[in-house]
């Protein structure tokens, strides 16, 4: 059965799609089965891996009830993706039946099976599609950058993950906050992972002992339509982002040994 990890944060820019990639690509080269949902109607994941999403059905046709979650699997560079364009901008308008919160658990109910991990990129927002990608999770990552604007609004983000505990999913975790565009040698960067750290303390949850670094090749990746572990894997966040790898399947591990 597959872990399923949602990135999520409703601040944009912050690193959300650039994490998701990272952790589909790094946990592939390590032989691990895994399946990328977009979710985000800006159609980022599916870009910055490489797919054409204007010819191909996506989530919105899915969710739509046209094709079967087989027919929206398009894989790209040897890594399957539930892919999203524009049209899921629409979600929150057109989903509006009851059990709306439940499209993406039950989609991927069908597959769970067939893989290790399943990594979900959501738009910076707190709406349906976060909801439907915070039900069907196990685990949230949260990316933030080390600014002080960046990390006011929690208490959104909390309600939101607290609703979605009580009605619709007892499980979710948060399994920590990732401190993104990271630069150890600014005071204020010191600073904001103190904030970060108390963030960590509402959210019952920890800062990843891994930070990312900035690097230009970040930026540069996508439009190569690759992560940023293939196009630069000899960058900084490149190494990072094994790193956060590694964090994250010995935390899984820790906490399914604890069970
Ligand atoms: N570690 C980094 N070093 C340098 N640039 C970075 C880093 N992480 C992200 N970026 C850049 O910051 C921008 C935002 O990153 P990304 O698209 O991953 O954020 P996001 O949270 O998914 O944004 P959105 O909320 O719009 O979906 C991109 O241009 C990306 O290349
Ligand atoms: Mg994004």
């Amino acid at each position: 059965m597959a872990t399923i990890i949602t990135v999520t944060n409703q601040k944009g820019g912050v690193g959300k799609t650039t994490t998701a990639a990272a952790l589909l690509c790094s946990l592939y080269e390590r032989g691990q089965r895994v399946l990328g949902v977009d979710l985000d109607p800006q159609g980022s994941l599916s870009f910055s891996l490489g797919l054409d999403t204007e010819n191909c059905a996506t989530v919105y046709d899915l969710f739509k009830g046209r094709v079967t979650v087989d027919e929206t699997i398009t894989p790209s560079r040897g890594i399957d993706l539930l892919p999203a364009n524009i049209l899921l901008s629409a979600a929150e308008l057109e989903f509006n039946r009851t059990g709306r919160e439940f499209m993406l658990r039950g989609e991927l109910a069908h597959v769970v099976d067939r893989y290790d991990y399943i990594i979900i990129d959501t738009p910076p927002a707190l709406n349906v599609l976060t909801v439907n990608a915070y039900v069907a999770s196990d685990h949230l990552v949260i990316p933030m950058v080390p600014e002080i604007l960046s990390l006011l609004g929690v208490a959104q983000i909390k309600e939101t993950i607290d609703t979605v505990q009580e009605c619709y999913n007892p499980k979710l975790k948060v399994l920590g906050i990732l401190l993104n565009k990271y630069n150890a040698r600014l005071t204020l960067n010191r600073e904001v992972s103190e904030m970060a750290n108390q963030i960590a303390k509402q959210l019952r949850t920890d800062v990843f002992k891994t930070v990312i670094r900035s690097s230009i090749s970040v930026a540069e990746a996508p439009a190569h339509g690759e992560s940023v572990l293939s196009y630069a894997p000899n960058s900084k966040p490149a190494e990072d982002f094994q790193h956060l790898t590694s964090e994250i399947t010995s935390l899984l591990r820790e906490q399914s040994d604890n069970r």
